[in-house]
């Protein structure tokens, strides 16, 4: 199969992705081995793979809980990749596995970089939201000379842009997924949009429904994801060759 800006392939990610890199960002939602869902195997030694995969400037998320990475921090580190950041994923509904836990209704998805590389060289594209409530601040200016204190102020425009917030509601695919354990695309697209320049190429290793496939020609990055289930990759390449035509030439 002629591998394109869309493509889906199928069998291990460790074998098969670390050749088309260097990726400028890797989405990684491995199974855990939490469930018995028939896919739900740990997948060992991906990490170093990826790691080495991944370039100076990239970053690699990680969808999961705290319990996973908790339980698997040492495998990042070993891998040779360092911890930055992670987004609250909070969803409408979610799981209640005993009457006394509370309900559960977030995921984490965490960032992390190559630990050889320094945190200034990752690209980080800052994102916002157009909601920020006009406001004026007032704040102590840095003194223009010795003995001078002078207060300034700035003043915040409503409807104008603020930080995104990293606690991010998205409605999970309950009804309308292809797969069990299906991430919704458009919160893969703000990691996108944050972690890969336009035109950059985006690496799925679990891609299962291809939700992050889906992302990416929205956010026009390219984008090669990896499933194990041929009939999972089918589905995948079909859903993301119907977001929007395909270049000439081009097959998903
Ligand atoms: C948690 S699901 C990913 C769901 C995906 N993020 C979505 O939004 O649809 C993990 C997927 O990894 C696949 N998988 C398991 N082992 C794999 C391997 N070694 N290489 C590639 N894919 C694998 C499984 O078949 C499963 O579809």
């Amino acid at each position: 199969m002629t591998i394109t800006d869309f493509s889906v392939i199928v069998g291990d990610c460790r074998v098969l992705m670390p050749p088309r890199g260097p990726f400028d960002l890797i989405l990684a939602d491995p199974p855990y081995g939490d469930t018995s869902l028939a896919w739900d195997r740990r997948v060992d030694g991906w990490l170093r793979l990826a790691c080495d995969a991944l370039k100076p400037s990239g970053s690699l998320w990680g969808f999961g809980s705290l319990r996973c990475f908790m339980a698997t921090a040492n495998q990042f580190a070993d891998a040779g990749l360092r911890y930055a950041q992670e987004i609250v994923w909070e969803k409408q509904n979610g799981t209640s596995f005993h009457a006394d836990r509370f309900k559960r209704v977030h995921e984490l998805v965490a960032q992390f970089y190559r630990a050889d590389a320094p945190w200034s060289a990752v690209y980080n594209d800052v994102q916002t939201t157009p909601d920020a409530t006009a406001r004026t601040v007032r704040r102590k200016m840095r003194p223009p000379h010795t003995g001078h204190i002078d207060v300034g102020h700035y003043v915040s425009e409503d409807g104008g842009p603020r930080l995104m917030r990293s606690v991010i509601y998205a409605r999970n695919c309950h009804g309308t997924a292809i797969h069990s354990t299906e991430k919704p695309s458009g919160l893969i697209e703000i990691l996108i949009r944050t972690s890969c320049p336009q035109g950059g190429l985006v690496g799925d290793w679990f891609a299962g429904s291809g939700a992050a496939g889906e992302a990416c020609r929205l956010a026009g990055r390219r984008y090669l994801g990896c499933e194990i289930d041929a009939g999972m990759a089918e589905l995948a390449r079909a859903r993301i060759a119907s977001v929007l035509p395909l270049a000439e030439g081009a097959q998903p």
